[in-house]
């Protein structure tokens, strides 16, 4: 590219800003100060495992996909890739980014919560970092739970006790207990804001979570880190 390319791409993506995702578009970074620093790149090394190297003929769904770091990085392995994501904003720089990279990836601009109006499964999908930002976590999660032919790939935050314990069948109405057991499924409702984001509504602690995962009607292949799951149909 000519420097004057280079200088027109730049404020290209500069009238995109605010950037989430750093990219790198022909050796320009989209995000190169992000508060969370390097941290797209930790929990891609985290994710990556979970995909084979060659996903030619294999369909991914990315869901909330944001500017689109995991849609381009599952297109660069092959595999077919459509991102789902409800903010306009994140969406203009997610087709503006694979336009520059020359991938062909499906963006929609669509909601979680309206996913079944795709009509099709995925032999993979990604759910990072979108349920603690939804109101109805729940209801979100069992549509996902039913779109991966093989495998969601799933990260939450997750806070408070990181212990799980063997929660009982059942319990009488007298048992108050276990509910103080900081250990036992829980999630905490932010009303007002957590790390200066209105949007951060529910943080599960880890038995929590992985209850809603099992209760969705996902098996839980592995956890990774402490917070990236990858899981599958429990039907399977
Ligand atoms: C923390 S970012 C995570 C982005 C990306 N998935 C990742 O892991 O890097 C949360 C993303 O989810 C999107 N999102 C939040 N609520 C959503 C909803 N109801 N439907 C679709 N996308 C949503 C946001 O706009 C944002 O792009």
């Amino acid at each position: 590219m000519t420097q004057a390319a280079l200088a027109q791409l730049e404020e290209r993506i500069r009238a995109l800003d605010p950037w989430f995702h750093d990219l790198e578009i022909h050796g320009i970074r989209t995000a190169p100060n992000h508060p969370l620093g390097n941290f797209l790149q930790d929990l891609w090394s985290q994710v990556e495992p979970a995909f084979p190297g060659d996903m030619t003929g294999k369909t991914v769904l990315d869901i909330g996909c944001n500017a689109g770091f995991y849609s381009l990085r599952l297109h660069a392995r092959g595999a077919q890739v459509t991102g789902i994501e409800h903010d306009p904003h994140y969406l203009r720089q997610a087709e503006f980014a694979a336009r520059e990279l020359g991938a062909d990836i499906e963006f929609i601009l669509m909601d979680v919560y309206d996913v079944e109006r795709l009509g099709r499964q995925f032999d993979y999908v990604l759910f990072m970092g979108v349920l603690y930002h939804l109101r109805y976590p729940l209801y979100a999660l069992d549509k996902v739970a039913r779109l991966p032919r093989e495998r969601l790939v799933f990260q939450s935050m997750l806070r408070g006790s990181a212990e799980t314990l063997r929660v009982e069948d059942d319990y009488p109405i007298t048992e108050r207990e276990v509910f103080l057991d900081s250990r036992f499924p829980c999630m905490y409702f932010l009303e007002n804001r957590y790390a200066g984001d209105p949007t951060n509504w529910w943080v599960p602690n880890r038995a929590g979570m992985e209850a809603m995962l099992r209760s969705a009607g996902l098996r839980i292949d592995a956890r990774v880190g402490s917070e990236v799951y990858y899981c599958s149909p429990a039907g399977r």
